[in-house]
């Protein structure tokens, strides 16, 4: 998040500086490209990807918003798609590596700081992630036959686990942001990848309207009934588990592997960094549903509920 405006191509810099601007989270400013809040090392690598990535009909994507619970989500699907070549046992990568470091980002990682990257060591099926609102993807993704898994979660939890999130990202001398402050921001829709709403319910419709491309899952929902929802994932991709593997129990050992307890206690995640810099461990903090209970007073509550039913009125979406 450091250094953003440093490494910023030119033909991105002359955008950027024509769109509206507000007070970033962390260190760099928010601006609003394609209807969506994001710093500008974001924007370059989203602009970065739409004219030079190429997806394959058998890619698959996982597309979440900011703290949904992407870090699971990549280690449960990295585990699920590559289960043949990598068994688990002690030489799991998992359990050496973060699963950021196993399932790239493709803005904030593979495209970013104006990289092109050589993807041709990539096996099909390629497993990427991404925080792109569905009509800023690149134009490949969403022509080709590719799959995309949508993870969202509770606004409420997000907000309370982006705010704990930033203000550990942001340098101590700069001090934590209020929680006042960063609530009025995200209810305006000024975050990462923000609007929320937003992101979500363009989401959901794709979802709704071609439910073979996208499969839209949500934190609780994957919390409460994990080996179901891990199931349809597998029928979704392609990759169902066979009679042999659901009696070896393979459907609970993936969960277990990449449950928050086990992730959250390897050595790996309790001292090791990302290549970008955060803490490992700053993405594994209490993994439950409603911990919002714990920050957010009843009258910020009811803000976020009032926004969600005003936003998602008449969608069927309920979260
Ligand atoms: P909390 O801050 O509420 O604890 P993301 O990975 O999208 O950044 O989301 C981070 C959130 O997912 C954090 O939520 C984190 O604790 C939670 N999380 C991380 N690993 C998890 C796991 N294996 N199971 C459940 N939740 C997990």
């Amino acid at each position: 998040y450091l250094q953003q405006e440093e490494i910023l191509e030119q033909e991105c810099i002359a955008l950027i500086s024509s769109l509206p601007k507000e007070k970033g989270w962390v260190a760099s400013h928010l601006y609003k490209y394609q209807g969506f809040w994001n710093p500008p090392r974001h924007i370059q690598g989203i602009m970065t990807c739409q004219e030079h990535f190429e997806a394959r009909d058998s890619d698959v994507f996982l597309v979440t918003t900011p703290k949904s619970g992407t870090t699971w989500l990549k280690a449960v699907m990295f585990t699920l798609i590559n289960r043949m070549q990598y068994p688990i046992n002690q030489e799991h990568p998992l359990l050496s590596k973060n699963p950021h470091d196993l399932v790239p980002f493709l803005e904030i990682k593979l495209y970013a700081d104006n990289q092109i990257p050589d993807l041709s060591s990539f096996k099909s099926p390629r497993l990427f992630a991404t925080h792109i609102p569905i009509f800023s993807l690149p134009k490949f993704v969403r022509d080709s036959s590719c799959k995309l898994v949508y993870l969202c979660r509770n606004p409420k939890d997000i907000f309370v686990s982006l705010w704990q999130f930033t203000n550990k990202l942001r340098l101590q001398e700069m001090g934590s942001n209020s929680l006042g402050e960063t609530f009025d921001m995200f209810c305006r829709g000024v975050n990462i990848y923000g609007p929320f709403w937003d992101h979500v319910l363009e989401y959901w419709k794709e979802s709704m309207e071609k439910p073979h491309k996208v499969f839209f899952l949500k934190y609780e929902n994957m919390k409460e009934r994990p080996a179901d929802n891990l199931r349809c994932i597998a029928e979704f991709l392609g990759c169902p588990f066979s009679n042999e593997e659901e009696e070896s129990g393979m459907v609970e050992q993936i969960l277990k592997l990449c449950s928050f307890d086990t992730l959250s206690n390897l050595e790996i995640n309790r001292t090791g960094r990302l290549a970008s810099g955060e803490e490992n461990k700053a993405f594994f903090r209490r993994g439950e549903v409603g911990d919002w209970k714990n920050h957010l007073p009843t009258e910020m509550a009811q803000k976020l509920d009032q926004i969600t039913e005003q936003k998602f009125s008449g969608t069927g979406l309920k979260l």
